[in-house]
């Protein structure tokens, strides 16, 4: 997949943008606060119709505008569409995709797929569990219509059963209600079990190799997923890539957890429970990981999470890598970039050109970015 063209119009600190991209490699260069994660956080929202950075639409209209817009001529294999997101401060987003307004904005998704890599990402392997669910769900939701749906149902019953379980232990409602709830929270959360069991196996097999080509041989990663059913020594179980089979135990969680759910008045079991282990040569990198094989494992998850995408979709997605590079030492720099560089659609910022090979700039398309506006080096 390729970004051809966008389009930006009051979007941040953009006030009227547009840009044509001709290189797979495309480097933004710029001092700090003038606009260059901005403009990643536009491309992303034409492929996410959201921001990776905030939830609130609302922060990305200019603060002395009404509306932003954002517009963007993709490729894919199969042809090229047009993608626009209209943001308004009063009233709703609209996205069109091929000038058609999309009534359920998850259907933007698979139109333009990314990933991102940004600062925040290097919490991955030591931050809050959250934090990895999230990665994963993004993930498999960019691919799979039947996850979307299940995930969006299963919040919403999670949502009620919550408020159902506080009514009990409230008094205002009857246990006898619960049952109907129970099987629902089940249907849809055994099912996204089920395909993060799946996408974690998968995950690691790539992750695996990357994370030796990036430690230059000596590691070898392997993302272990742990439901929320599992003890900690539990290794993966092909059981658990089976919706029947993880059915049966989160009804059985479900039932061993019952009086503490009504005590507490809120759901204990389900996939929100979730979480990810990072592991090196038996190790779990959360607790015992330098941070340099920290750092080499969130790279190699999101050089996995390419190969997925790609398995997936047919095509790679786009890649989105904010201020990142410097972050890393030069050898695992160049081993990234080696990685990326040429069959993928990469968008990189940064403060410094300098830490970048000259191979690397030759085949780049390099811009300036100073106060919103975007200049192309030596064109
Ligand atoms: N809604 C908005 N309207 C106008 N300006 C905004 C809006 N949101 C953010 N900005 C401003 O845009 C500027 C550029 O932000 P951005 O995050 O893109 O910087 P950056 O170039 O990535 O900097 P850094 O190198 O520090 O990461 C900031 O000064 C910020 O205050
Ligand atoms: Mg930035």
């Amino acid at each position: 997949m390729q970004v051809r063209r966008i389009e930006l119009f009051q979007f941040r600190n953009y006030q009227a943008l547009e840009l044509a991209f001709e290189r797979m490699l495309n480097i933004f260069v710029g001092e700090n606060a003038q606009g260059k994660t901005n403009l990643l956080e536009a491309v992303y929202l034409l492929a996410l119709g959201r921001s990776y950075r905030t939830t609130s639409d609302g922060d990305l209209i200019n603060w002395d505008a009404a509306f932003a817009r954002v517009r963007g001529e993709t490729e894919r294999e199969a042809g090229g569409t047009r993608i626009e997101v209209l943001l308004r401060r009063e009233g709703p987003k609209e996205i069109k995709v091929g000038g058609e307004n999309l009534r359920r904005h998850s259907d933007l998704l698979g139109n333009l797929n990314a990933v991102v890599f940004s600062p925040d990402d290097l919490q991955l392997v030591k931050g809050s569990p959250a934090l990895r669910r999230r990665f994963l769900d993004i993930e498999i939701a960019q691919v799979s219509p039947a996850y979307r749906h299940h995930f969006t149902r299963y919040q919403r019953v999670l949502r009620q059963r919550n408020n159902l379980l506080r009514a009990i232990s409230q008094g205002f409602a009857r246990r006898e209600a619960l049952p109907d709830w129970d099987e629902q929270l089940i249907a849809d959360g055994s099912r996204i079990i089920a395909k993060r069991a799946e996408t974690v196996r998968r995950l690691s097999r790539w992750s695996r190799e990357m994370q030796a080509r990036i430690s230059g041989g000596r590691e070898e990663l392997e993302l272990v997923y742990r439901p929320f059913f599992a003890a900690p020594s539990e290794m993966p179980q092909a059981e658990w890539e089976d919706p029947q089979a993880v059915a049966e135990r989160f009804r059985k969680e479900l039932e061993a957890l019952r009086r503490d759910e009504l005590a507490r008045g809120t759901t204990l079991a389900g996939p929100q429970r979730d979480d990810i282990a990072f592991i090196v040569a038996g190790v779990d990198l959360r607790y015992f990981g330098s941070q340099g094989q920290q750092r080499t494992a969130v790279l190699a998850t999101k050089l996995s999470e390419l190969e997925f995408i790609r398995d997936e979709a047919g095509e790679y997605p786009i890649l989105l890598l904010d201020d990142v590079m410097s972050e890393l030492d030069d050898t695992r720099r160049e081993r990234f970039l080696g990685t990326v560089s040429g069959r993928i659609n990469t968008f990189i910022t940064t403060t410094n050109v300098r830490s970048f090979p000259d191979e690397i700039l030759k085949e780049a398309s390099l811009y300036t970015i100073r106060a919103g506006t975007v200049t192309p080096v030596g064109a």
